[in-house]
């Protein structure tokens, strides 16, 4: 690797989940406070961070495509080419393989390490590469430079790494154990958010619910420490596992007003031979009792969640069973996906691997029932009057576009700012979004 000039300007491309969206605006916040500048649109940077995700194959191979199309198109007159970290959890599952396979990667940095990014960039412009995909005990969260600007919606990563082991599951191998950051440290970081313009945020964790603080408090408690901070109007979280739902947390959904009603709950499947080889450690009866009592303390809640199809082994009929726990739940939004074996995972050598064919069928069908069920949850929610925390500009002239309590899209022509919060009645529903007109 050549030495090249120290960068002027970078760009960071984050794939995946929330987690690493923040991941993606704290790497950004990093490189702006070492004077380097964001790229403006269009222009080329000298450095591109790639944050990637391992979640599914097709994520994870994305890396290689984009490496190859940047080191292909940007390369300039003189022959050099841009410096390009590679970060996130393809980092951290493949650090070694991706020094190997792309030579024009000069830094493999792990998402728990990403705090040490100076000192690599520093490295490469003496042409040496480097790799960091330590898991340090002093955490990234603690040498970051504070956060800056931010739009009305902010993500606050609380908890990170997973110890459920679902044998699917490539994250408790990319971001390790469960860990909680400190309750002080978390509500001085909410309220530097609001200093910076946000006006809901979202508590993030691979497994958010499983938060505990230094005197095993749980999620709650810090809900209801940041619904203290008078200028900040919403507060949600995700992704949480139907294990971790304590009632503590179901019940702050009734006490605490800033709390919004929507809960992310992933099931995978609805039957409980799958959910077991999944080692989910929840059954369908299990989940469903987890969704009762929230709905007996919050009737109007949303619910959503992930699922996989063709897990190895899953018959017809056990898909029917996820079918059908998708007409009994009635969620306002999903995610859903087919099952891609993932290298050094439990379910990629097992037997009954499903071919893709049928796969396709089943997440047609899944996604079709899925699509019905928001659109009936969207269709019932029309006629009311909610307020909607207003995002970013929409298509047409005049037009905004903004968040129900319920997390739906909703757009509305109106004389208004983004980070307002305006009430508005809901008046026409399709399966993504709702038109809503101002009150
Ligand atoms: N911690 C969360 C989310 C983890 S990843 C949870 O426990 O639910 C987000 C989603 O990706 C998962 O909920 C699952 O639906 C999906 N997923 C994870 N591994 C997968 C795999 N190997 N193939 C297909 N989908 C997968
Ligand atoms: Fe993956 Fe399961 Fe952990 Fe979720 S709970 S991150 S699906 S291992
Ligand atoms: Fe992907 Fe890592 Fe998130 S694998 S889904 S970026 S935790």
């Amino acid at each position: 690797m050549r030495p090249a000039p120290p960068p002027q300007t970078y760009r960071v491309k984050s794939f995946g989940c929330q987690m690493n969206v923040y991941d993606g605006e704290r790497m950004a916040e990093l490189l702006a406070s070492q004077g380097i500048r964001p790229a403006s649109e269009g222009e080329e940077a000298d450095l591109v961070v790639l944050n990637t995700c391992h979640i599914r194959e097709k994520a994870a191979e994305k890396v290689y495509s984009d490496i190859g199309r940047i080191t292909k198109e940007w390369r300039r007159d003189d022959g050099s080419a841009p410096l390009i970290a590679v970060a996130g959890c393809v980092a951290q599952a493949e650090g070694e393989e991706i020094m190997a396979r792309a030579p024009a990667v000069s830094m493999v940095v792990g998402p728990q390490a990403y705090h040490r990014l100076p000192q690599m960039i520093e490295e490469a412009t003496h042409g040496r590469r480097s790799v960091d995909t330590d898991m340090p005990a002093e955490t990234k969260f603690d040498t970051l430079p504070a956060r800056r600007s931010v739009g009305p919606s902010a993500f606050l990563t609380v908890q990170e790494g997973c110890d459920k082991f679902c044998t699917y599951c490539v994250v408790p191998y990319t971001r390790g154990a469960e860990i909680s950051r400190p309750f002080a440290d978390l509500v001085a970081e909410a309220q530097r958010l609001v200093e910076a313009g946000a006006r809901e945020i979202t508590l993030l964790g691979q497994n958010v619910n499983a938060w505990r603080d230094e005197a095993e408090r749980g999620l709650e408690k810090l809900v209801e420490a940041l619904a203290a901070i008078p200028q900040l109007a919403r507060i949600r979280y995700t992704t949480s596992h139907p294990n971790d739902m304590t009632d503590g947390l179901i019940e702050a959904h009734r006490d605490v007003a800033k709390l919004m009603p929507f809960l992310h709950l992933p099931v995978q499947s609805g039957n409980d031979r799958v959910l077991k080889a999944m080692n989910r450690s929840h059954t369908v009866e299990s989940y469903l009792r987890v969704l009762d009592q929230v709905r007996a303390v919050r009737p109007d809640i949303a619910l959503s969640g992930d699922f996989i199809v063709g897990f190895p082994g899953e018959t017809d009929a056990e898909f029917e069973d996820t079918l059908k726990l998708v007409e009994r739940v009635g969620y306002a939004q999903c995610f859903s996906f087919k099952y891609s074996p993932r290298p050094g995972t439990p379910a990629a050598t097992m037997e009954g691997q499903v071919p893709m064919a049928v796969m396709d069928e089943r997440l047609q069908r899944l996604q079709a029932a899925l699509q019905r069920s928001s659109l009936a949850f969207n269709q019932a929610s029309v006629g009311r009057r909610c307020a909607v925390l207003v995002e970013r500009r929409g298509r047409h002239e005049g037009q905004w576009l903004g968040k129900s309590p319920w997390l739906q899209s909703v757009h509305f022509t109106a004389d208004v700012a983004i980070g307002d919060l305006v009430e508005v009645e809901l008046i026409e529903a399709g399966p993504n979004s709702l038109a809503g007109r101002l009150i």
